[in-house]
């Protein structure tokens, strides 16, 4: 492909003579002796060079200058002056020009100053393409080592900020319960800027007609609707806000095209998965509660268990999918007492030792039963560290403080409240009082210290629950 090269100046003789020299060498060469029609010229088609004469009739040559880097910051630009002073070069440098050439000019040195600055613009071009195919590759990895969807959003979300840097970018997935988008990532440049966080259908339609990649021009930018394409049906979409009026090439366009395919499959088949994980956790949760039913003394325990873990999981500002986990081992962290004999586990009196180890077994069973499924290695660590203690006294392994996760020292106190809390064929059970007096008394033995701490806080506000 050629390279296109524009003339700005008003000197004939000059632009006679700047052509031959550049068609000479091959370039394709367009030139216009105003500086208004340049910046329209270079609006509207793109070039690989631009050189600039300082003198133009209407406006100077530098407000050209200022208006291209507004329009396009990557075209290398040569200033062209018979006014070479000092104090010219370096404004027009400043202002984002790349190189200077004095009027009378000798032709061998201009001409290795276009190849120069032309060379490199390709180079870049090429390392974009390079970038371009590099991040393809990283999502496919990220989609093919069965990621969740929350990670593949934010991989999508990484890869278009590092190879774009827009102002603005969201990411929307289609709600079919609602029939609308709603925003599930964004990233901001600029943290006072808004962003919408729902799309009706209607209002998304009209962008797809015929293609997945949507440009469009707003005041002073260019978006992008790029569709997030599923198996039958478009899943979702999305918005990039660049500030620049252009910036947008077709190649840049074609790798969305690409991107848009790669994304759709991949947010497609991580939705499916977890629809039908979120499944295995119903039918799971159900069957624990069956199992708590058999006895009166522990119905409803894991519910409740859920319910104290979720309030210290708020307090925390966990984030939506840290709930979620939260919320999952919770239910399922007793699960392993389907496999204790009901002798042992609804036993009234207090239990020997032998009958201690076996029930002791029980977050062992559990891992076991959870294995084959594919839940977050988060749920399975919590509903296997339940009854571990900070000060290494607990089962199954005695880790001690830092090596028990988070969700485990959370679910261990709300274990603990829930239990003593609740009636028991061997103890009655203790008042809201009494319970938090047994927390303090083993915070930084058996539970976390802060968390307790926090955990009381909540409780303490609370009027006696459940
Ligand atoms: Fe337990």
């Amino acid at each position: 492909m050629e390279e296109k090269i524009l003339i700005v100046e008003d000197n004939k003789e000059m632009i006679k003579l700047l052509t031959e020299i550049l068609t000479s060498e091959k370039f394709s060469v367009e030139h216009v002796s105003s500086g208004l029609l340049a910046v329209d010229k270079i609006k509207n088609e793109n070039y690989n060079l631009i050189i600039l004469d300082l003198q133009l009739p209407d406006i100077t040559g530098f407000k050209v200058l200022e208006d291209i880097k507004k329009i396009n910051e990557n075209i290398p630009i040569i200033i062209l002056t018979g006014f070479g002073t000092t104090d010219n070069i370096v404004k027009a440098i400043k202002m984002g020009a790349d190189d200077f050439v004095e009027k009378p000019f000798d032709i061998e040195d201009f001409l290795n100053k276009i190849h120069k600055y032309i060379k490199l613009k390709n180079l870049e071009k090429e390392l974009t393409k390079l970038k371009m195919i590099e991040s393809i590759l990283q999502l496919n990895r990220t989609i093919i080592t069965l990621s969740d969807s929350e990670t593949i959003l934010t991989t999508i979300l990484n890869i278009i900020d590092d190879m774009f840097a827009p102002e603005r970018i969201g990411i929307y997935i289609f709600d079919t319960k609602n029939n609308n988008y709603v925003l599930k990532k964004c990233k901001f440049k600029n943290a006072s800027q808004k962003i919408k966080v729902n799309y009706k259908d209607y209002e998304i339609e009209g962008f797809f007609k015929d293609k997945n990649v949507y440009v469009g021009k707003f005041n002073n930018g260019t978006y992008l609707k790029i569709m997030i394409k599923g198996k039958e049906k478009n899943i979702g979409f999305i918005d990039i806000e660049f500030k620049k009026e252009k910036g947008i090439n077709e190649e840049i366009i074609k790798f969305f095209e690409s991107f848009s395919l790669q994304i759709g499959i991949g947010i497609e088949n991580a939705l499916l998965f977890e629809m039908v994980q979120n499944s295995y956790i119903n039918t799971i949760s159900s069957l624990v509660k069956s199992l708590e039913a058999k006895d009166k003394y522990t119905k409803g325990h894991s519910e409740e268990v859920a319910y104290y873990a979720l309030l210290i999981g708020e307090k925390l500002k966990l984030r939506d999918e840290e709930i979620e986990i939260l919320k999952n081992s919770s239910y399922l962290h007793d699960l392993g007492k389907l496999g204790i004999r009901d002798n042992i586990l609804l036993k009234p009196g207090k239990l020997t030792k032998e009958e201690f180890e076996i029930i002791k077994q029980h977050p062992l069973i559990t891992l076991k039963i959870l294995e084959p499924l594919n839940l977050r290695k988060e749920e399975k660590e919590a509903c296997l560290y339940h009854h571990e203690r900070v000060n290494g006294s607990g089962y199954p392994y005695g880790l001690k403080d830092e090596k028990i996760p988070l969700y485990a020292k959370i679910i261990s106190i709300a274990d603990a409240y829930s239990a003593m809390t609740s009636e028991r064929p061997y103890r009655k059970k203790m008042n809201k009082k009494e319970a938090i007096e047994e927390l303090k008394k083993y915070a930084g033995i058996w539970f976390d210290k802060d968390l307790v701490e926090f955990f009381i806080n909540i409780i303490e506000q609370q009027k006696e629950v459940m």
